[in-house]
């Protein structure tokens, strides 16, 4: 269908009907293939594509060494995104059209709609396939057959075909965070990692039941994800078993990891009595998660990795003398430094995973700008370090006083009490910090109180992804952390003013930490 040529005989009014008819379609995700010009591709191509995917289209473009995954080598054919059969490598151009306008979370990969028209990316799509000399449409489409709707029963099913004889379990893990068992790799020998499958945020090509569906049935080319409707594959799996495994995948979905710009505080409750002493204690239902972006580490000398942990959940209660703060995040790995199979499918050389928690030594009391980094000469930080011990040495709390990046002093985390406790399962770090309430020492060490809006600074390293370590690692910006008072109580009210002048510069914060998670990892 050739909209543009139609339109020349068509009246005004059936123009507007028949644009309004495109335009819902392309709303609805159905892009309908417009012939597109490949030398008009080329010169768009040559200004916008070629910083990443090379002149050439071979992917050699000029950053090349600072992306991973890495840019796609057009002339190898591998399409990642594709809606025609795993027995047909050319891609339609609707699935590349779609790449270009939606771009790929979670890579460097950025969606185009803004800035090209949708002739200049139908242009593009043409240009792509003669890198590797596409010149048909494919052959075979994927056979969708008759969608099955989600329902707890095809959940069920799902689950088991998921699980069985590891199927997907192999790569993705038991509940689908993709905790390593394997090292994998991509058509450019790179490291690669299994997608997390409760963090749908990160799928490249949309998490939406159809788009599991046909990721399940064509794989993805040029890594080690395979196809399960080859009848080849020792787990082929029919039509209608592929819909139960997407509408599995579908549930995993995470949502109290879903990071919402608007809660920048975290609320501890007071408890009577004792302190949970535990990561798993039941107790820690009951207090409200609160989700950060977690985004790479670029004031400090190591700029460039991509990272693999990208949120921290955290959760806080306090009694009377102690605050607890509990930490959570996805990590495929539990990297232990001389552990044989932890040192298997980690990067060399590995490193202690590690989190780590960022308080002024004074809570400010007046609107000032936070300060980003490690504090500095007049705003000195505590951290609290805990890192995940080697084969020889146990896991460890640090305590470090910081007035910047060079003025770091290590202190004795006994001493003031600073206590840790952790467990790793199946893909998640849980890492419970204690403290008391108040030290002997009020000019080195935060004394907390309630009813204050206390800034706070996450950070956390996974040893077996680049070698995190140091200054290379993952953090958030500041956000909040507050002792709820007794219902009622007047110290809230004043602290609430504070916060009002706060909020509006900080949403904007974290919304720009949002949008520079999505373009980063
Ligand atoms: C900042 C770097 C960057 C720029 C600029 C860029 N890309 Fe990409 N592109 C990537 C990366 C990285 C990938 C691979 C993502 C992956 O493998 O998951 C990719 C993948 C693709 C894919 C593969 C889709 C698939 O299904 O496998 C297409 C198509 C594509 N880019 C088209 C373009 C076009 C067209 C332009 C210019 C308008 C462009 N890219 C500009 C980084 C970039
Ligand atoms: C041999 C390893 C392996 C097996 C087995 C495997 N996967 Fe994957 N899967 C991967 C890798 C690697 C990726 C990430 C690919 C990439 O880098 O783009 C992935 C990505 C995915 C994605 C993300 C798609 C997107 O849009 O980002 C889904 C969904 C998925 N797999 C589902 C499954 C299901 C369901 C099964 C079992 C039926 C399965 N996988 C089996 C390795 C595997």
């Amino acid at each position: 269908m050739n909209n543009l040529r139609l339109g020349k005989k068509m009246t005004y009014k059936n123009k507007l009907a028949l644009l309004a008819l495109c335009s819902a379609l392309f709303a609805a995700g159905t892009a309908m293939a417009k012939p597109g010009n490949a030398d008009k591709g080329k010169e768009v191509y040559d200004k916008r594509c070629t910083w990443c995917h090379g002149a050439e289209g071979d992917g050699a473009g000029a950053a090349q060494d600072y992306l991973n995954p890495p840019p796609r080598d057009f002339t190898s054919g591998n399409y990642k995104i594709k809606t025609s059969s795993f027995e047909d490598m050319t891609p339609n151009d609707d699935d590349i059209f779609r790449m270009i306008r939606d771009g790929m979370p979670g890579t460097a990969m950025p969606g185009w709609s803004d800035l090209l028209s949708e002739q200049e990316m139908w242009d593009l799509a043409a240009y792509l396939k003669s890198f590797a000399g596409f010149d048909k449409p494919p052959e075979k489409q994927v056979d969708y057959g008759t969608q099955v709707k989600s329902s707890a029963e095809s959940i069920e099913k799902g689950k088991k075909l998921f699980e069985d004889g590891d199927r997907c379990v192999e790569c993705h893990g038991k509940s689908g965070k993709g905790s390593a068992s394997k090292r994998l790799k991509g058509g450019g020998g790179e490291r690669t990692w299994p997608r997390n499958l409760t963090k749908p945020w990160t799928f490249i090509g949309s998490s939406d039941p159809k788009d599991i569906y046909t990721r399940i049935s064509t794989g993805i080319a040029g890594t080690e994800m395979p196809s399960f409707a080859d009848p080849k594959s020792k787990n082929v799996l029919s039509v209608e078993e592929r819909w139960h495994v997407a509408n599995y995948v579908e549930s995993l979905a995470k949502t109290g990891m879903t990071v919402n710009a608007e809660n920048t505080v975290i609320k501890a409750d007071k408890v009577e009595g004792e302190l949970p002493a535990t990561t798993d204690d039941k107790r820690w239902n009951e207090s409200v998660p609160t989700a950060f972006y977690l985004v790479p580490q670029i004031i400090g000398e190591e700029r460039y990795f991509k990272p693999s942990n990208d949120t921290i959940i955290v959760r806080a209660m306090y009694n009377d003398k102690m605050v607890a703060l509990l930490m959570e995040w996805d990590d495929r790995t539990k990297s232990i430094p001389g552990d044989e199979s932890a040192e298997k499918i980690a990067d060399e050389p590995i490193a202690e995973d590690g989190v780590a928690v960022q308080l002024p030594v004074v809570i400010p009391t007046e609107m000032r700008k936070p300060y980003f980094g490690m504090g500095d000469e007049s705003h000195p930080v505590n951290i609290w370090h805990w890192k995940s011990g080697t084969k020889s040495e146990p896991e460890a709390a640090n305590l470090l006083n910081s007035l910047g990046f060079k003025a770091i002093e290590k202190r004795d985390a006994a001493a003031v009490g600073l206590k840790t406790v952790s467990s790793y399962s199946d893909g998640t770090w849980k890492v419970l910090m204690y403290r008391p309430l108040t030290t002997q020492a009020a000019d080195k060490d935060i004394q907390f109180a309630e009813g204050k809006f206390i800034p706070v600074a996450f950070a956390a390293w996974d040893g077996s992804n680049n070698s995190e370590k140091g200054s290379k690692h993952t953090m958030t910006t500041w956000y909040w952390l507050l002792l709820k008072p007794a219902t009622g109580s007047r110290p809230l009210v004043a602290a609430l003013a504070i916060m009002v002048l706060f909020a509006g510069g900080l949403l904007w914060w974290a919304r720009s930490a949002g949008r520079a998670a999505g373009r980063q990892h």
